[in-house]
């Protein structure tokens, strides 16, 4: 086999490998102790197609649930800039720090870590332009208020990403979409397939009396 045919097809296999011991050994929350499989991309879950939905801008304010080792983190905040920031809420704080770790000395736009739930935000109503989550929202014990409270955290207009991955907290398509009607989100974007997606969604602007 030619070495250039090679390298797709090693790392296909190990991208193959790692979904298959992510489903086999994922617990919640994540074991900080198998951090090393946070760091290989899950098939679809790539960054490019983060962008895609979430189109973060220069100077906006952020925010990510369950960063983990910062496979996201670090690619948002570079695109933030100097004059925007990236909030990261983990409940396990030595996640907080593998990201603060890996950040320091890059040219990358600030990052804020806080330990918190994302059941119970510690930020003011309409803080961020965006949020996003991926792999995450089904370690949560309870999904649908960590929606309702994102959707409470961002302003009018804003967007929340969600990207999901066939694991054992999987959460599928139509049971988040019930999660953000409830919270008053509307769906706005969707990439599939279906079981490694990310799915988009808008806060609504109030009436205009
Ligand atoms: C599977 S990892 C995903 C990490 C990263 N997003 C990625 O794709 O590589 C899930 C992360 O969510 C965090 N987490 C789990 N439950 C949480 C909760 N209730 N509130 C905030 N973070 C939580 C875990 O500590 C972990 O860092």
């Amino acid at each position: 086999m030619k070495p250039s045919v090679r390298r797709p097809v090693l790392l296909g296999a190990a991208a193959v490998a790692a979904a298959a011991t992510w489903w086999g050994t994922d617990a919640a929350p994540y074991p900080y102790a198998q951090r090393w499989l946070l760091d290989l991309p899950l098939p679809f879950l790539t960054n490019r197609r983060l962008d895609a939905l979430l189109a973060a801008r220069p100077g906006e304010r952020v925010l990510e649930l369950g960063p983990g080792t910062g496979l996201q983190a670090l690619h948002v905040a570079g695109l933030l800039g100097a004059g925007g920031r990236l909030d990261i809420v983990d409940v396990q704080q030595s996640m907080l720090d593998h990201v603060m770790r890996r950040a320091a000395g890059r040219n990358i736009g600030p990052i804020v870590p806080t330990r918190a739930d994302a059941r119970e935000l510690p930020f003011g109503d309409g803080s961020f332009d965006a949020a996003y989550l991926v792999t995450v929202l089904g370690e949560i014990p309870d999904p649908q208020a960590a929606v309702r409270e994102i959707g409470r955290v961002l302003k009018p207009g804003g967007r929340l990403v969600v990207g999901e991955f066939l694991d054992r907290h999987f959460v599928p398509l139509v049971t988040l979409l019930g999660y953000a009607n409830e919270a008053g989100l509307r769906p706005s974007a969707w990439l599939g397939p279906a079981l490694a997606y990310f799915a988009r969604f808008h806060t609504v602007f109030g009436e205009v009396s």
